[in-house]
């Protein structure tokens, strides 16, 4: 398992006609944090959900490790290395939270494998340890949140997306959150952050992109994004 590099190229979708991505252009390199930002319906989640293959591409190129995803279904994009925690995260809200786990290793065949990345997923969220046999529906905004990148976790991503991971969640559960997704990364698996909060997102990248209507206008590395005005500008759309 290493990390895996994204490059997307020119990226076009629509929704009933409607375009939603003009031509998104952006790059993952392997093993690093990259930010997607920007504010309410500018095509973030369009834009992950084009590359976990759950929206179709009118035009432009997806590539995993330099390998063009056009034509690989969703699901077949999972043993891949992708995975995508959704927006709203998405949990089945009447099993538990250790079904909710297994569940995301749908695409694993190894079930010794897969016991073992539940107890590393306890190691890494001691709280789902405890949370193990409660529904998940009954679970707090920010535990939800943590057993969504659990589960997540669980296909062995060499690539993980998350979507907007910090919304709706109590400030504490941000900061621990963020602080999961940095252990992550420096265990080897390459990251790609969409959020609304630029401030937050930016501050554990190296790289970001800021979208605007459907198009990336600035991109840079984190520190000099954060730093400067014209993101801002573009951000609040003056
Ligand atoms: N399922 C959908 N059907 C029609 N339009 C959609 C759908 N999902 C998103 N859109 C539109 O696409 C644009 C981008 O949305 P989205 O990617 O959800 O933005 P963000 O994640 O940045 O809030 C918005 O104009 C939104 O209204
Ligand atoms: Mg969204």
């Amino acid at each position: 398992m290493s990390a895996a590099s994204l490059e997307v190229a020119d990226l076009q979708v629509s929704y009933d006609g409607v375009p939603a991505l003009h031509g998104v252009s952006l790059k993952v390199d392997a093993g690093k944090i990259v930010a997607l930002v920007g504010g309410n319906g500018n095509g973030k989640s369009t834009t992950l959900r084009a590359i976990a293959g759950l929206n179709a591409a009118n035009a432009g190129s997806i590539r995993l490790d330099g390998r063009d995803l056009v034509g690989v279904r969703a699901h077949q994009r999972v043993p891949l290395g992708l995975s995508l925690v959704p927006e709203g995260r998405r949990l089945f809200p009447r099993l538990t939270a250790l079904r909710n786990l297994e569940l995301g290793a749908f695409a694993r065949e190894n079930g010794a494998e897969v016991a073992a990345s539940i107890d590393e997923m306890f190691d890494l969220f001691p709280i789902l340890k405890e949370r193990a046999q409660q529904l998940a529906g009954t679970m707090s905004g920010g535990e939800q949140q943590m057993l969504a990148i659990a589960r997540g976790l669980m296909a062995r991503p060499r690539l993980l997306m998350l979507d907007e991971p910090s919304w709706g969640i109590a400030p504490k559960f941000v900061t621990k959150v963020l602080d999961v997704i940095q252990r992550v990364n420096e265990r080897g698996v390459t990251i790609l952050l969409v959020e609304q909060n630029l401030h937050k997102a930016l501050g554990i990248a190296h790289r970001g992109y800021v979208i605007q209507t459907g198009r990336i206008v600035m991109e840079g590395d984190a520190q000099s994004l954060l730093h400067d005005d014209g993101v801002k500008k573009a951000y609040l759309g003056l």
